[in-house]
């Protein structure tokens, strides 16, 4: 098969132009997507051209029918082809057209057209004519000499071929404007165009495009951007952010690149702008200034566009804490480095949805409000998905895998509790890799003005909440910008001078002998400082040096304090898990092992005996999985267990040790000793 690598090739070098010939209708000729012979030839590679001399014969012939009579023959002539009508009708107008440009090419150069807004148009195909009025089809006449211009649709421009960065899914991207005057570009896959155009024509419809209407039509529009050959290309990018030196976002592209680089989405853009940047430095910036959270918070913003120098994974902050305190005035501030009120999207949207999010909010900051609004499970499961950085393979209709969507990105969340407090609430235990993905932080900085630390002169946090709320709907948006083109433009020293600058912060402020899991999460505070101070340094914060690095040193103490100290997480949460459950059933659940009364106990699951040094527990197997260790690894646990001396292995080092228990005689059960009410060991 021909690859589409060789066809850019030679369209652009023109050596080859039979080849070319060849191959353009690959992509040119409408192709019926029921006819399934002519399916297997488009899946073959091939041109559906069909060489038969003989076929080529009858379709010259019924191209010089009289429309009226072609109408009489045609579904006679198709079968006796062996094809069906529509495919038949598309050979026989080409072959109309063909006629129109050789005996009629005079006429066509006479007609009535706007020769400027014609010769303007790169690539315009044979036999359609673009102007102020539309496109139209030239067509012979049915009566006499001359041709006919067919309407097929308002003005509408084939700008450029587009493929991928893998040279495949090839495109074209086509430009017009709807009855306001606004004008639309669509990049309509080649996929679409080998249908029956059906889909074509309502992607264009959809978008404002005026049509003319009828099958004929329909398949005119077809033919018309199919024949369209635009010399100039594109490369199609699923996502926004960095592509090689350029970043991509849905209206624009900051940096330069040797082609043109589109973003491929039907999602709304939301990076919309409203304001100076001197006016949203006044109105959000400045009041941030001695808030530790709401400088955070723009930080965390300014820190999306560097993930990719800094070589880091994607990650979040949840700022957590009781109602109305001001989270959602945190997120609102951060939010509008990038955009208006719509930047901040909810929990609530389906992991397909979020998918499609994350694909738009690549390198720049995804907001999520209001955790409490998804259930635990799902919540645990977002924001794995999210700080994984990738979705799920999924089949497209034919059951072939589609690739899969990928994103890199920093988030920001609210909720009234922490992840790990929402998913427990829900029976759910957080991973540890849930919890570094997103980072719980307390909303509260504690200063007795919920979210704040300093009101600016405003009489309370309520109105400097509603007054940074208020701001970050009038100004909104030019900060991003203006930041990514600073940082496009020393895009060739950022990586080094990024991760210096993180492996300052992580040298200065994580603890010794932290566990792996707090160096991440202080990775990424020291990321959220570097992105700060860089924004600051380039001119958008308004701030002085030193703001955005004391706020991010501040939170990361803040949530070391409130993880309980920079241990691993995974066994604080089996510690917890396990004091929790005996707290819970260690009376009513397990039955004392010297009991003289026969009062069954209910929902057994273990024994209780009482020694010298306090109550030891018998659990037995079953229960200390299905229980014990809900939600939990019970084989990491049982190892972590172990080591801190919970629960007793017998002789020769098994976790289970036989006891002979009333009325069960010698049983296999885990030994909890009174270890378990000490201090919890965190290291
Ligand atoms: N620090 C504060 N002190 C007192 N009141 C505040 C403070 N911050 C916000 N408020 C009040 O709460 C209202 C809601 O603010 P915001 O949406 O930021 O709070 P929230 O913490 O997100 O609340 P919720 O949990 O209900 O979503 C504000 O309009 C204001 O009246
Ligand atoms: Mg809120």
């Amino acid at each position: 098969m021909t690859s589409h690598a060789d066809f850019d090739e030679m369209d652009e070098s023109g050596l080859d132009k039979d080849r070319i010939a060849n191959v353009i209708p690959m992509f040119e000729q409408p192709v019926e997507q029921a006819d399934s012979a002519a399916d297997d030839l488009v899946a073959n590679g091939e041109s559906k051209v069909i060489e038969d001399e003989k076929t080529n014969a009858v379709f010259s012939r019924l191209a010089a029918l009289p429309q009226v009579e072609y109408d009489r023959v045609r579904k006679h002539e198709a079968k006796a082809l062996g094809i069906r009508s529509v495919t038949l009708d598309a050979e026989v107008d080409a072959r109309r057209v063909v006629k129109a440009d050789t005996e009629f090419a005079s006429a066509i150069e006479d007609a009535d057209m706007d020769d400027a807004v014609q010769a303007s148009i790169d690539g315009v195909g044979t036999g359609f004519v673009v102007n102020n009025d539309g496109v139209f089809r030239l067509q012979p006449k049915l009566k006499g000499e001359g041709v006919d211009r067919v309407f097929v649709c308002a003005p509408l421009r084939v700008t450029a071929l587009v493929r991928d960065k893998a040279s495949d899914n090839w495109g074209k991207i086509l430009e017009f404007a709807d009855a306001d005057g606004v004008p639309h570009q669509v990049t309509v896959p080649m996929a679409m165009l080998a249908g029956d155009g059906t889909e074509l024509r309502k992607t264009l419809a959809q978008r404002g495009l005026g049509l003319a209407a009828g099958n004929r039509a329909r398949d005119n529009l077809l033919a018309y951007v199919m024949s369209c050959k635009p010399t100039a290309r594109g490369i199609c990018v699923e996502s926004t952010g960095w592509f090689e030196d350029v970043f991509v976002l849905p209206d624009r592209t900051i940096g330069t690149s040797r082609e043109r680089i589109l973003l491929q989405t039907e999602a709304r853009c939301v990076y919309t702008r409203a304001g100076a940047l001197d006016e949203w430095q006044q109105g959000v910036a400045r009041l941030c200034v001695g808030n530790s959270r709401l400088t955070l918070a723009l930080c965390i913003a300014f820190a999306g566009p560097l993930l990719y120098f800094a070589g880091q994974e994607s990650g979040g902050i949840n700022f957590f804490g009781p109602s109305s305190i001001g989270k959602t005035t945190i997120l609102a501030a951060g939010s509008s480095v990038f955009g208006g009120p719509s930047f901040i999207q909810t929990w609530r949207a389906t992991s397909n949805g979020l998918e499609g999010q994350c694909a738009m909010h690549t390198d720049t900051l995804l907001v999520l409000d209001e955790m409490g609004e998804v259930d635990p499970k799902e919540a645990g499961a977002i924001s794995y998905m999210i700080g994984n950085g990738a979705g799920k393979t999924r089949s497209d209709r034919n059951g072939d895998a589609r690739a899969k969507k990928t994103w890199r990105i920093m988030f920001m969340s609210s909720g009234e509790v922490g992840l790990a407090q929402h998913m427990g609430e829900g029976g759910k235990t957080v991973r540890a890799g849930q919890e570094v993905r997103l980072v719980d932080l307390p909303a509260d900085a504690g200063m007795g003005c919920g979210v704040f630390e300093e009101l600016h002169g405003f009489d309370s946090g309520a109105t400097l909440s509603n007054a940074i709320k208020q701001a970050t709907r009038t100004w909104y948006g030019a900060a991003g910008i203006a930041y990514i083109e600073a940082v496009a433009a020393q895009a060739e020293t950022m990586p080094r001078h990024v991760k210096e600058a993180v492996s300052r912060f992580v040298k200065k402020y994580l603890p010794e002998g932290a566990s792996g899991q707090a160096a991440r999460v202080c990775a990424r505070f020291g990321l959220i400082a570097a992105a700060g101070e860089l924004a600051t340094h380039v001119g958008i914060t308004g701030w002085e040096a030193g703001t955005a690095h004391r706020a991010a040193a501040a939170t990361f103490q803040a949530w070391l304090e409130h993880r309980g100290g920079a241990g691993n997480q995974e066994r604080a949460a089996v510690f917890a898990k396990v004091r929790a459950y005996f707290e819970t059933h260690g009376e009513a659940r397990f039955t004392d092992v010297y009991a003289i009364d026969d009062r069954a106990t209910i929902n057994r699951v273990g024994f209780r005996h009482m020694t010298e040094g306090g109550q030891q527990f018998y659990v037995l197997p079953e229960a200390y999985k299905r229980e014990v260790c809900a939600g939990i690894d019970s084989r990491a646990a049982t190892k972590i267990l172990i080591e801190a001396g919970w629960l007793m292995p017998d002789n020769e080092g098994k976790s289970q040790q036989k006891k002979s228990l009333p009325g069960m005689g010698e049983t296999r059960v885990y030994v909890f000793s009174t270890r378990m009410w000490e201090e919890a060991p965190l290291e």
